[in-house]
């Protein structure tokens, strides 16, 4: 396999997993946030989620353009306060809980999979967090063995409130982590030191959360080879359940993207990329995380469940400001300010801008770009006669591999998954 392009689907892989911060076009979404009755007959026919979006940061890392805002930015406005995001989040779950209720069968089926992601949720209280949850389970129910998860910047949490979560109800946490090359985490304008996260994920054990997480990020200017092996080396001296690599993407107008622009700091490398993938996916075997994702790695029984809903297509209502949702084939997404989102729900309007449709071949497309990614693969009835037929081709060049009636990545073929897919589709 040649060495070109080698880190092109490890850099594709982190847009796919993540809630883009500007807005697709789409069709208006409408006032009420009614859905087609052929979407809404979907709900319950596969598993349900939510994502709660929580818009806040204590300050913005130079790489992220995510939908969030520091205090400063939000200003001391009305509509744009902790509390008017509270408020405005628990109308939406009554809105949503009106929207999804099905016909006859009266009410929406309760959540499987629950994610509180950002921004840093941990910045709101404990108890505010708590609040939001009850929300959701008074509202809709969670299932006996649901998954509820909250990301969490190293520096927003302590053992008190993080036992105070576990009370609540959240049984997964995911630690931001990202380097512990303190010269990586200053080019990253990380505000924590990297013990600060290693802490973290020992308080979260002591805590009682039953599945701890840690995000990396490789691939960042001034990081060798060894520091990103240090990182994934430390990184597992916490003994985390699970872990995402992602390789740092540098997204149009944040500051990151500024500083390669005046020629201060280079591109990510791809073949430095693929080198450093190749280095995480070794030691974090070596520890008892196999992939399970091509940028997500986990102890048995411990792949995070809400992110493989997304990827496995089920239904999901996004919560807050900018944030999306899938139902029944119907995608829409939420204005995204805070102030605007508060507003609209304040008024007893739909938060939603706009919504598209997704046509029959829409959706079997976007299965097969994100279930190849998946270790598990996708079934081969799902591809057409002619996909089909270039199967045989793709496995002799060693990027796809076929196990009775699935095709999936094979493991060399992971650094090119994305590649892989395009190829693959009609
Ligand atoms: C919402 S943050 C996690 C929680 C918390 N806000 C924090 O940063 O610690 C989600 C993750 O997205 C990843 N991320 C954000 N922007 C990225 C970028 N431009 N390239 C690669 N990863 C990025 C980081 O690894 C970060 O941990
Ligand atoms: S703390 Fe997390 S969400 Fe906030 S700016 Fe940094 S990476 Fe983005």
């Amino acid at each position: 396999m040649g060495q070109t392009g080698r880190a092109r689907c490890v850099a594709l892989a982190y847009s796919a997993c993540v809630t883009p911060s500007a807005l697709p076009d789409g069709e208006p979404a409408p006032y009420d946030g009614a859905l087609p009755a052929s979407a809404v007959a979907e709900v319950g026919t596969r598993g349900l989620s939510a994502y709660v979006h929580v818009p806040f940061c204590a300050t913005r890392c130079g790489y992220c353009d995510f939908n969030t805002y520091t205090a400063a930015e939000l200003g001391s406005a009305p509509g744009a306060s902790r509390e008017a995001y509270l408020d405005a989040v628990s109308r939406e779950v009554a809105l949503a809980r009106g929207v999804l209720a099905r016909g006859v069968l009266g009410d929406p089926p309760p959540f499987d999979t629950v994610f509180f992601g950002g921004g840093t949720p941990t910045l709101l209280d404990p108890a505010e967090q708590g609040g939001l949850l009850a929300h959701l389970r008074d509202a809709f129910g969670l299932a006996p063995d649901a998954e509820v998860s909250t990301e969490a910047n190293p520096d927003s949490v302590t053992l008190a409130s993080l036992a105070a979560l576990v009370e609540a109800g959240f049984t997964r946490i995911s630690f931001g982590m990202q380097s512990s090359a303190p010269h990586v985490l200053r080019m990253l304008e990380r505000t924590h030191t990297p013990g600060r996260a290693l802490d973290a994920v020992r308080w979260a054990r002591e805590a009682g959360f039953s599945s701890v997480s840690l995000d990396l990020i490789y691939g960042t200017p001034t990081e060798s080879l060894d520091d990103w092996r240090a990182t994934v080396e430390d990184a597992l001296t916490a003994d985390p359940d699970h872990v995402s690599a992602y390789s740092l993407i540098v997204e149009d107008g944040t500051r990151f993207a500024a500083r390669v622009r005046r020629g201060e700091v280079p591109l990510p490398d791809e073949d430095d990329l693929a080198d450093k993938y190749e280095v995480a996916d070794s030691l974090l075997r070596q520890a008892g995380l196999e992939w399970y994702e091509v940028s997500n790695w986990a102890r048995p029984g411990h792949a995070c469940r809400h992110n493989l809903a997304y990827w496995r297509g089920d239904d999901w209502w996004g919560f807050g400001p900018g944030a999306h949702s899938h139902v029944g084939g119907v995608r829409f997404w939420n204005v995204k300010h805070p102030r605007t989102y508060a507003g609209r729900l304040a008024e007893g309007l739909s938060p939603a801008a706009g919504r598209e449709r997704l046509t029959a071949e829409d959706r079997r497309i976007e299965r097969v770009l994100l279930e190849l990614r998946l270790r598990e693969g996708v079934p081969t009835e799902v591809l057409t006669e002619s996909e089909r037929a270039r199967l045989p081709e793709l496995v002799a060049r060693g990027f796809l591999q076929e196990d009775g009636n699935r095709v999936s990545v094979s493991d060399p073929g992971r650094l090119l998954a994305d590649a892989a897919v395009r190829e693959l589709l009609d």
